[in-house]
């Protein structure tokens, strides 16, 4: 079942995503959680292709990481592992490296999502799904 807490948060990047850009999502899934996600998108309309969409998905124990391109998906990865647990917080960084976007999962790296989208095209951040989101901060 999807959790109670469908809400969205969204962060504009007008200056979009360069090397070094650390995006930080602190929150808590949701006791009931099926899935929520992160989505760096490349404008503000509905539809926008996303350079990442990083998706937990409690119930399949797996986080799916995809872009989309003029509405398509690409080509799945996942990570090694589900480093998030219903009912608990977490902290999650997406790191803009020269080869990708590095996520840390509290104290460790979890998965490198190389580009395929440049990091420039992105404008904005959005987190959706079941989560509670507590803050969401670029540095
Ligand atoms: C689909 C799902 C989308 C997205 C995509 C990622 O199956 O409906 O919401 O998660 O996978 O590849």
């Amino acid at each position: 079942m999807a959790g109670s807490s469908n809400v969205r948060h969204k962060t504009s990047l007008p200056e979009g995503v360069r090397v070094g850009t650390v995006m930080r999502i602190r929150g808590a899934v949701p006791d009931n959680a099926g899935r929520f996600h992160v989505n760096l998108l490349c404008d503000d309309q509905e539809g926008a292709d996303a350079a990442l969409h990083f998706n937990p998905r409690l119930g399949q124990s797996v986080v799916v990481f995809n872009t989309k391109e003029q509405g398509a998906w690409g080509k799945e990865e996942r990570g090694h592992g589900l480093p998030f647990q219903r009912g608990q917080p977490f902290e999650v960084l997406l790191i803009a490296t020269e080869e990708g976007f590095k996520t840390v999962v509290g104290d460790a790296e979890y998965h490198h999502f190389r580009y395929r989208i440049p990091p420039a095209r992105v404008r904005a951040v959005e987190v959706g799904g079941d989560v509670e989101v507590q803050s969401l901060k670029i540095f």
